[in-house]
């Protein structure tokens, strides 16, 4: 498969450091990096763009069919354009954030991304065009599992829940204390139970490498996904 750029799937639950390390990741690796929990995001601003009821499963679905999105999938600098708009920081609003899970969890919608998805994979690591292939890493939920399968290299990021809160606190709040980790126990927690309703992304498939980051900082994180890569890349 020398002649196929390499993919590396990592999934994990929200604060588990993965798009972090993902983005690192593909940024020191020369690959393209796609998160796919963006994608999910984007299609949630595109039904409220369009005045589509989110309890209305049909009409998400036909929504995100019709959607006009635009993956930027340079790890230094990725964006999320649709409509003509670049909606990176908007999908990352805490209204948005909030219902998410409506649309995530909408098997219709999640059928349609999963065809972007791989589109984008194979068009990273298939050398079709005129590039050379040299790779993407994908993170999600369910991509070691449903979107990439046969990827060459799948991990499952997992970290203890005071972890993932006080990690999620921090980033949204500066700080991680009483108050702010309460504040986030939602996002967290809640978000995560009901999107495991669809894909279980807490166990790891077999043939997929789980790395516990609880007791890590992000470059020991960092480390230990590079090193089960760079095994991987010798064995290819
Ligand atoms: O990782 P995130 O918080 O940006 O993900 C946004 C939402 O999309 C979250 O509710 C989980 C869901 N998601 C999913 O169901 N499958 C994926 N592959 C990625 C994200």
């Amino acid at each position: 498969r020398q002649d196929r750029g390499i993919v590396v799937a990592i999934d994990g639950p929200s604060g588990s450091g993965k798009s972090t390390v993902s983005r690192r990741l593909a940024r020191e690796l020369g690959l393209a990096y796609l998160d796919t929990g963006a994608m999910y995001r984007a299609a949630t601003w595109w039904c409220g763009r369009t005045g589509v009821d989110l309890d209305d499963v049909a009409a998400v679905a036909a929504a995100v069919r019709a959607m006009p999105l635009t993956m930027v999938t340079d790890p230094r600098d990725p964006r999320v354009v649709c409509d003509g708009v670049d909606i990176t920081d908007a999908i990352r609003e805490a209204a948005l954030t909030a219902v998410v899970s409506k649309v995530a969890t909408n098997l219709d919608v999640r059928a349609e991304l999963k065809r972007l998805q791989r589109a984008i994979i194979e068009d990273a690591a298939g050398g079709a065009g005129d590039h050379a292939p040299r790779g993407i890493v994908a993170e999600g939920r369910d991509i070691t599992t449903v979107v990439a399968p046969d990827a060459d290299v799948r991990i499952l990021l997992l970290a203890d829940e005071q972890a993932r809160l006080a990690r999620r606190a921090k980033e949204r709040h500066g700080t991680a204390d009483a108050s702010t980790i309460e504040a986030t126990r939602d996002e967290v927690l809640r978000r995560d139970a009901d999107d495991s309703t669809v894909s279980t992304f807490l166990t790891a498939a077999d043939g997929v490498v789980t790395v516990d980051s609880s007791a890590y900082g992000v470059d020991e994180t960092f480390a230990a996904v590079l090193s089960v890569v760079t095994k991987a890349q010798e064995a290819r």
